[in-house]
């Protein structure tokens, strides 16, 4: 069982409730729901993981005061992972996972669910510089770097969490 460290629903800050009010559908869904037996970046899960970016997203348009199309960004940031395959599988077609999962993850979204132009630029330019074509939107630019600061700071804690004399200490 994957450890949840983002617990988006349970919360009631602020931005958990944008979160709620946004994308509450689309974290109840069965696809999202997949997401939670995908571990990503070390011991978190792929839905933990598009959470906290979604949050984080949201935090940086806020405080810089600036005006995005929140729900765009919101369901945006929640399906920019939606590739639905373990990565680390060695599985035909998973290689090249970093620059070919945006284009896997848009078709998901696509069949399963309404999005904005928006919404589909979010999710099919995360990558961005890796895929090399760049943001339309506001929105893209807030999510691609939420993406990569939460990447770095869930690499850097299972990084810390797996060196010995840390895991003794929580055994
Ligand atoms: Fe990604
Ligand atoms: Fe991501």
């Amino acid at each position: 069982m994957l450890k949840r460290n983002y617990d988006a629903y349970s919360s009631t800050d602020p931005l958990s409730s944008l979160l709620r009010l946004h994308g509450g559908d689309l974290m109840d869904s069965d696809g999202m729901q997949i997401e939670k037996r995908l571990s990503h970046h070390g011991s978190l899960s792929c839905y933990d993981h598009s959470v906290a970016v979604a949050r984080m997203s949201a935090a940086l348009a806020l405080k810089l005061r600036v005006r995005v199309d929140m729900r765009s960004m919101i369901r945006g940031a929640l399906l920019h992972d939606y590739f639905l395959y373990d990565w680390r599988d060695g599985e035909e077609g998973h290689n090249l996972h970093g620059f070919k999962h945006a284009k896997r993850a848009l078709q998901n979204a696509e069949r399963d669910f309404e999005l904005t132009p928006i919404a589909r630029d979010v999710i099919v330019k995360h990558m961005f510089p890796l895929n090399i074509t760049p943001p339309r939107y506001r929105e893209t630019v807030f999510v691609t770097i939420a993406d990569k600061v939460c990447a770095v700071r869930e690499f850097s804690i299972s990084a810390w969490m797996s060196l010995p004399v840390v895991r003794k200490k929580h055994a």
